[in-house]
């Protein structure tokens, strides 16, 4: 069973300039509350309620502030600094000490997913104990993801990260669930052509032994991987307007957490009180009194 997780807020926001000249892009809001809230979501769905948040050293008061030690999320928070924005490998070293002997999962700061399957994949995906485990999704152009290539048996076959040519193939969305090992396996990493530690390496090593899980992300979950102006709006867009048809909110981290029982309808109403006046708080307000 996981119980830890990791968001890794790190990278320079380099496609998102000036917007991240002076913040960490997963501080930026997508449509009403900050990049960050949808991974710590995410991570919560999947019933896990240890969380470390890795970002750069001087973000870190920002992220301290926004999000405390957890409680008002229901979740235990802690926080590294992770001193060179390097790559997503990186977390298992930073946090070597946070993961132990346990299994893991990682959810990058700058993924979005919500839908009404979501949580039970995530749980389901959760009830792992060793080996990696993945998700793919189909997308028309494959260029800016990790991908997985399958055999005629189904099986995954080949990783590929960024492929150069413009085609449509399954990329790989960005929480990955992985055993205690793989804190020694990320140390091991060597750099790639392109000088960087990639995701996609680290989880060939469980391909080329066959300890490599992937599963399709079901058709009715949304999913956003926010790196550019466009992503960005994008997914702020379809939050909206999911939000405006349904009349509910998702991948809200106090919601989730009043779900699994980890806020009280009181600690849940605290939260709606500290955001009086906006539509956030308004839906932790009716969510605390409808359980009453
Ligand atoms: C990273 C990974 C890539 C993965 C993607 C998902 O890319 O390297 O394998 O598919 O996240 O969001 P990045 O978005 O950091 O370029």
């Amino acid at each position: 069973m996981v119980r830890k997780g990791i968001v890794l807020a790190g990278g320079a926001g380099s496609r998102l300039r000036p917007a991240t000249l002076a913040v960490s892009k997963q501080l930026l809001p997508v449509y009403d509350r900050p990049m960050v809230y949808y991974p710590l979501a995410l991570l919560m769905e999947a019933g896990i309620r240890d969380i470390l948040l890795i970002a750069a050293p001087d973000q870190m008061p920002l992220y301290r502030q926004l999000l405390g030690t957890g409680d008002g999320f229901g979740v235990k928070l802690s926080y590294r600094a992770q001193a060179k924005p390097l790559d997503l490998p990186d977390a298992f070293r930073v946090g070597a000490s946070f993961v132990g002997r346990e299994p893991v999962c990682l959810a990058l700061g700058d993924n979005v997913m919500f839908g009404r399957s979501l949580a039970k994949t995530l749980k389901h995906a959760a009830r792992m104990e060793d080996g990696a485990r993945i998700f793919v999704r189909r997308v028309p152009d494959a260029r800016p993801f990790g991908t997985v290539a399958f055999g005629t048996d189904g099986r995954p076959r080949r990783l590929v990260e960024k492929p150069t040519a413009k085609k449509p193939g399954d990329a790989v969305p960005g929480i990955y669930f992985f055993g205690p090992d793989v804190v020694a396996k990320a140390r091991r990493l060597q750099p790639s052509a392109r000088g960087e530690l990639e995701i996609t390496d680290l989880l060939r090593t469980y391909l080329e032994r066959g300890a490599l899980s992937v599963d399709r992300l079901p058709r009715d979950v949304a999913w956003f991987d926010m790196g550019t102006p466009d992503s960005l709006l994008d997914a702020a867009r379809a939050i909206r307007d999911r939000e405006r048809t349904r009349g509910d909110k998702v991948a809200c981290p106090e919601v989730i957490a009043w779900r699994q029982g980890w806020l009280s309808p009181t600690a849940l109403r605290r939260r709606a009180d500290a955001l009086v006046g906006t539509e956030y708080g308004r839906y932790l307000a009716r969510c605390a009194a409808a359980h009453r």
